[in-house]
């Protein structure tokens, strides 16, 4: 069976990009693969986070995956913090990194043009990242298109440290999904959703009310020209939400093309909006039993305790092989 790891920032509710592009992928591979899902903490905090509202947001996202349909009991969900691995190798690693490889990840770059400090943790951020995957020497990485980059490094990072030391690491690939992997914001379709947009007009969150999910979606912007068709290039708006809706109805775009193609905008996205709420109505109904459940906290406990042993071997051996005294 193959090995699978993904994780997820706790730094604000997951918007619907975060769910198609990479969620909803999680819950579709856990009954073919050995997947470990993570919350990661220490990503979150080399932006500054509040302590009261980090400790939040873990809990939160861990309710999100366990409502969407991640299974304890076939998945490892856990905190990364909870591991100390992660940390140590993530150092090692910032050691095999180059300070110039860093330096060309737009991510950091995007970030670090938005932040008024920029960390020194931002910037090795990719490093941490690749320990996340190579600890558990996972095959494959459900990512959104966003994070192709960091894959990369990860595998030039894993093939350095196997070619100086040896035989080390698996060497991961990234599984990036062709329709979805890139959901644009509702209010510019050049720009990525995000969670983090000051527009909140911009993105749908996982927990937005009924109302607020048909408010956004009516005020969302499209294209010129009147028809509901799939164009990417001349039509990004009603593109992507035609990615949207086919995603959450499981509906082919072509057949949405053929139902919709002269109905109209407002016909077209009052179709969509509730095919986002009936989606989202069980996914939050599963949310708040979660967050009310001690049952919450035990799952973290125990995903800890199954991940760090997966990850002791490999932190063993990476230890030995840089010459650390045991
Ligand atoms: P993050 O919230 O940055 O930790 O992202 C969690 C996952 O969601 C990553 O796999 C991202 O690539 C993915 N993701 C974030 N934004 C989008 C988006 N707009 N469309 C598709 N996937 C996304
Ligand atoms: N960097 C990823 C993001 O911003 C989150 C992440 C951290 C991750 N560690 C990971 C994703 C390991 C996949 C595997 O979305």
């Amino acid at each position: 069976m193959k090995r699978v790891l993904s994780g997820i920032q706790p730094s604000g509710t997951l918007t619907i990009g975060n769910y198609l592009g990479a969620m909803k992928h999680f819950v579709e591979l856990q009954d073919e693969a050995d997947c470990l899902f993570c919350i990661v903490d220490l990503h979150a905090i080399t932006v500054p986070q509040d302590p009261q509202e980090l400790r939040h947001n873990s809990r939160s996202l861990a309710a999100l995956y366990l409502a969407a349909g991640i299974d304890p009991k076939k998945s490892v969900l856990f905190v990364q913090s909870h591991v100390p691995a992660h940390a140590e190798l993530g150092w090692i690693l910032q050691c095999i990194a180059y300070y110039g490889e860093l330096s060309r990840m737009t991510q950091f770059k995007d970030k670090a043009s938005r932040h008024e400090v920029v960390t020194a943790g931002l910037f090795t951020y990719p490093a941490l990242m690749a320990a996340d995957i190579l600890l558990y020497q996972a095959d494959l990485v459900p990512v959104g298109e966003d994070q192709k980059q960091h894959l990369e490094l990860t595998r030039d990072v894993a093939e350095r440290f196997n070619s100086r030391f040896g035989e080390t690491f698996v060497i991961p690939e990234p599984m990036i999904p062709k329709v979805g992997g890139r959901i644009m914001s509702l209010e510019d379709p050049s720009k990525k959703m995000s969670k983090s947009d000051a527009s909140e007009g911009a993105y749908i969150s996982m927990l937005d009310d009924p109302d607020v999910i048909r408010r956004k979606i009516m005020r969302a912007v499209t294209d010129s020209e009147r028809e509901v068709r799939y164009d990417p290039e001349r039509k990004p708006a009603i593109s992507n939400l035609l990615t949207i809706f086919s995603l959450f109805s499981g509906r082919s775009i072509e057949d949405l093309e053929k139902e919709y193609h002269d109905a109209g905008y407002g016909t077209f996205k009052k179709a969509l909006a509730e095919v986002v709420v009936e989606a989202l109505r069980p996914i939050q109904q599963r949310y708040h039993e979660w967050m009310n459940s001690p049952d919450l906290d035990r799952v973290l406990r125990e995903g800890a305790e199954k991940a760090s042993a997966l990850a002791a071997p490999t932190i063993a051996k990476v230890k030995e092989r840089v010459g650390f005294l045991s």
